[in-house]
């Protein structure tokens, strides 16, 4: 009962998440696509379904009503097929923010393996799930551009932890400080958990002690560590997310200088405290019975080299590696282990250590992102930690998910283009 009543209490809560937008589901009349079609109409977006199944189409618009979606026969395969859906979407709404290129199939009958291959058949799947979605993509791209004064309206909605109990390490600073705002406004009550006693304090009384409590907990130390998680459950009852996210760059020296000792430390802060907070939360989350979701902050050094120290580049790699193995190991309890791969943010771990102020490390960044037009920013990093923590990724476990607007997919060095 208390669950269906919250469960309704997110469902209108969220409605107004794509108010006003327009987005086009391809393949949009059955299975996922139709249920995509369902969802982000109720959101309040204008859809438009494309597809080739015309009854179903039709079926879909009249379930959901003419005002909402619009059904567009499209069949991939015929590049003018997908210019005049998207000019179709463009000229009825005057807008398009989202495409969904969904659209795909699973010959019937062809099981055939690379020694019986009907190339043929290959051809007709791959001109629906490989050309149909880059003459999708094309013809939005060429259309559509979305003004970047309009992207704060794409916030997520603001009550995405009702009631949920969040464990924020590293949190008096940089990304974990916006984490744990953004984790308060979204309902969540947390334990912010850092060594700087000040600063931890300062961030808890600016957002309010009903919300947010300071604990002092150095991740080096594990009996810090189990002592934080059991102020956490003693003063809220419960944990249901921790974002395990205190990380140091520790020394800069290459490896042909390395201090071992410093590299220790590295280690000891990035990744050992990680294991640590990993251990202790997953085990009262078991304990309780809590299908909860574990975050930790990794980088895009856990992805290339190059993007920072020997030591820091060494501990983000090894930090994916913890991150699968407790996905691995937790998953039979319903518990979640995901993480955050930041590209630069000027924080003070980013500005301190190379005397940088915080507009050197964006100017930074951003000239050597590959997504123009949005300057990364703390906030970008929290929503999706907030993706991740809330249940809106339910069913995802063991990812990384980078925020890096594509740097670590692409090499601009070399172009073809
Ligand atoms: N800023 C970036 O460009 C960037 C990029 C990729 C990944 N990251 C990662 O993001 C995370 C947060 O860093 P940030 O950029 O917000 O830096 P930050 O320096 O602003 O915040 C880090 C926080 O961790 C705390 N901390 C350090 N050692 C600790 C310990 N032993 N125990 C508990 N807390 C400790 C610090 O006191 C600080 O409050 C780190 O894991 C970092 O590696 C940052």
């Amino acid at each position: 009962m208390q669950l269906h009543r919250r469960d309704k209490k997110l469902l209108s809560m969220s409605k107004q998440r794509l108010q006003g937008k327009m987005a086009i589901v391809t393949g949009g009349v059955s299975g996922i696509g139709a249920e995509t079609v369902r969802l982000v109409s109720a959101n309040g977006a204008f859809v438009v379904a494309a597809d080739s199944q015309d009854e179903l189409g039709h079926q879909l618009v009249t379930l959901i009503g003419s005002d909402k979606v619009s059904y567009r026969h499209c069949d991939l395969r015929g590049e003018k097929q997908v210019q005049e859906t998207v000019s179709f979407a463009l000229e009825k709404y005057w807008r398009l923010d989202i495409m969904f290129s969904n659209a795909g199939i699973m010959p019937i009958g062809s099981h055939s393996g690379i020694l019986d291959l009907d190339l043929n058949g290959f051809d007709n799947t791959m001109a629906v799930n490989v050309r149909g979605i880059a003459a999708t993509i094309k013809h939005v791209a060429v259309k559509s551009c979305i003004p970047s004064d309009r992207l704060d309206d794409m916030r997520l909605s603001t009550t995405m932890l009702e009631g949920k109990v969040a464990l924020i390490t590293g949190a008096a600073s940089g990304i974990g400080e916006e984490t744990v705002r953004l984790f308060a406004e979204n309902g969540a009550f947390v334990v912010a958990a850092d060594i700087e006693y000040e600063l931890g304090h300062q961030v808890a009384a600016s957002i309010g002690s009903d919300r947010v409590s300071y604990h002092h907990c150095d991740v080096r130390d594990e009996k810090q560590v189990e002592e934080t998680i059991n102020y956490t459950l003693e003063k809220y009852g419960s944990l249901d997310i921790l974002f395990s996210n205190a990380g140091i760059l520790g020394s800069l020296s290459g490896i042909l200088d390395l201090d071992l000792n410093q590299f220790d430390n590295t280690l000891a802060t990035n990744v050992r405290g990680v294991a640590a907070t990993v251990k202790h939360a997953a085990r009262a989350m078991v304990a309780k019975s809590i299908r909860g979701s574990i975050i930790c902050t990794a980088s895009v050094a856990a992805c290339v080299g190059g993007t920072g120290p020997s030591g820091y580049t060494t501990s983000k790699h090894a930090l994916l590696g913890l991150v699968r193995s407790a996905c691995s190991e937790l998953g039979a309890y319903g518990i979640r282990v995901n993480c955050v791969s930041p590209f630069g943010v000027a924080t003070p771990l980013a500005c301190g250590p190379f005397n940088l102020e915080p507009h050197q490390v964006e100017e930074n960044s951003s000239d050597k992102a590959n997504l123009k037009g949005v300057v990364l920013k703390a906030k970008h990093i929290a929503e999706a930690a907030l993706f991740l923590a809330s249940d809106e990724s339910l069913y995802i476990s063991g990812h990384n998910l980078v925020v890096d607007g594509g740097f670590t997919v692409v090499n601009h060095s070399f172009s073809a283009l």
